[in-house]
């Protein structure tokens, strides 16, 4: 048997519906803040990942995916989706339209890391992009996409980090002030530390092996370099998270494993028990000089990526129970072979319709039909009989009820109109009446959600 390579999943089943959930809701929200889907190459040439992400990262060194084509071109599987946009919008001229351009994309990225949980070769992140503003309100507003992501989805348990890593003069001061305090200790740190004291001493800082060293934790911090315009711009950027309403706390020990960053920078952790180490579910920040570095005009940037298999296991160990659709309105049974053509014509309709409708495709016999259609948890059975058949009417039982009716098939769609009333899940948050909280319930609904729901139940205050 073949199996899938390491560090990747498979994505079926009932885990496959909670990731389309995830994926509508995202498209929802992109909708709301106007921002435009944009899908870039899987792959790219290698050096984009080695100008853009940075040569001395963990990310380049040690963990892409490179090969050569059999044009001899050096290609890499994009370790994240910064750098293609970056380079979509330099190559597309897109720095001509009056900015600032605001996309998102949701795709595969690859790493070649040690698989472990919530660390895969191949797994998803939506982020966002927002190229041609410098704008403290924009850093604001990225960090409030996954916030309010979350808490559409249900997940109650994240902490907001955030740091400033300042402007370059702040940032070549604080390299400096790193090289000063390291080269005493850096004996006693392992051997990528060594080399990395010269070529960027910030990526001691998020270095995997040392990470609980004492020499690590004493290091200076950001804050203390950053100059009197870095200092403001970050106040700034707090001062909106608070218009916003984002619980955040300052972390002056973030850094970032990305050498693009520059000013803000921020990180989301699951609170939840039992998440592991790598419970960081979104991350971001500012890279206001990285689509020069990729030949493109002065350009102020900020984006956020979020991985959607740590979110979606947040969302399992909070026990958040998705709205996803688990059942079907229609299960259509037949016998006799005139049934079945007439059968495959009324699915066909239904479906045309806007029916969730399906029928027996393995030749079962009428009983296990039934049992069928009660696993697939069908609303309503439509039996076909030929005798039916032949004076235009069909019996339609609700499966729940287990009543049974013979209707005239004219009559067929304004029954279900009046029967099957839209159910359908509704993640438009804007709605007034309905919960924000993400549990799925419609205003009118019994919401289970406890104290922390805002639910408007009618008839009720909110
Ligand atoms: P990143 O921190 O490398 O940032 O990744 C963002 C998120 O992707 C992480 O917080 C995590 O949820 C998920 N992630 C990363 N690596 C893995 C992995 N091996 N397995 C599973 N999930 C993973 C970036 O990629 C930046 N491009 C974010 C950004 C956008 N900054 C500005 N714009």
């Amino acid at each position: 048997m073949i199996t899938k390579p390491k560090g990747c999943h498979d994505l079926v089943g009932l885990e496959a519906k909670k990731w389309k959930y995830v994926d509508k809701v995202i498209d929802s929200l992109m909708e709301k803040y106007n921002y435009t889907y944009a899908r870039t190459p899987i792959f790219e040439s290698s050096e984009l990942f080695h100008r853009g992400v940075g040569e001395t990262t963990d990310i380049v060194t040690k963990e892409t995916y490179d090969f050569k084509d059999r044009g001899d071109r050096s290609i890499t599987l994009r370790p994240e989706g910064t750098a293609g946009i970056v380079r979509s919008y330099v190559e597309n001229k897109m720095y001509g339209e009056p900015g600032p351009v605001k996309v998102y994309y949701n795709g595969t990225m690859y790493r070649y890391e040690r698989p472990q949980s919530g660390r895969d070769r191949e797994f998803t992140q939506f982020g966002v992009e927002v190229l041609g503003s410098n704008d403290p309100l924009v850093d604001a507003e990225v960090i409030s996409i996954p916030v309010l992501l979350y808490k559409m989805l249900g997940l109650k348990g994240i902490k907001v980090k955030i740091n400033s890593l300042g402007d370059r003069d702040s940032r070549d001061n604080y390299r400096e002030a790193l090289i000063k305090y390291f080269t005493p200790h850096i004996k006693d740190l392992c051997e990528d530390c060594n080399d990395r004291l010269n070529k960027n001493p910030l990526r001691i800082l998020d270095c995997k092996v040392d990470k609980d060293s004492e020499i690590l934790k004493n290091a200076p911090t950001t804050i203390e370099y950053l100059n009197e315009e870095s200092k403001n711009r970050f106040e700034e950027v707090k001062s909106y998270l608070e218009e916003l309403e984002i619980d955040y706390e300052v972390d002056p020990r973030l850094v970032r494993g990305l050498d693009y960053y520059n000013h803000t920078v921020f990180e989301i952790e699951a609170s939840v028990e039992g998440f592991g180490s790598n419970n960081v579910i979104g991350a971001g920040g500012r890279y206001n000089g990285l689509v020069e570095t990729l030949d493109g005009p002065e350009t102020c940037c900020m984006g956020f990526a979020t991985g959607l298999g740590r979110l979606v296991q947040a969302l399992d160990l909070e026990e958040v129970k998705l709205p996803i659709i688990d059942d079907i309105e229609l299960f259509v049974m037949y016998v006799s072979d005139t049934e079945k053509k007439y059968a495959a014509s009324l699915v066909q309709y239904l479906r045309a319709n806007g029916y969730r409708v399906d029928t027996e495709y393995t030749g079962r016999g009428l009983k296990a039909q039934f049992k069928q259609a009660d696993r697939l948890n069908a609303k309503y059975l439509i039996i076909l009989n030929d005798e039916d058949l032949a004076k235009d009417e069909i019996k339609i039982k609700n499966n729940k009820t287990k009543e049974e009716e013979t209707i005239s098939v004219d009559y067929l769609l304004y029954f279900l109109d009046e029967h099957l009333s839209e159910e359908e899940y509704d993640y438009d948050f804007d709605d007034e009446d309905e919960c924000h909280c993400g549990c799925g319930h419609h205003h009118d609904d019994e919401c289970t959600c406890g104290d922390e729901c805002h639910c408007h139940h009618e008839g009720e205050d909110e």
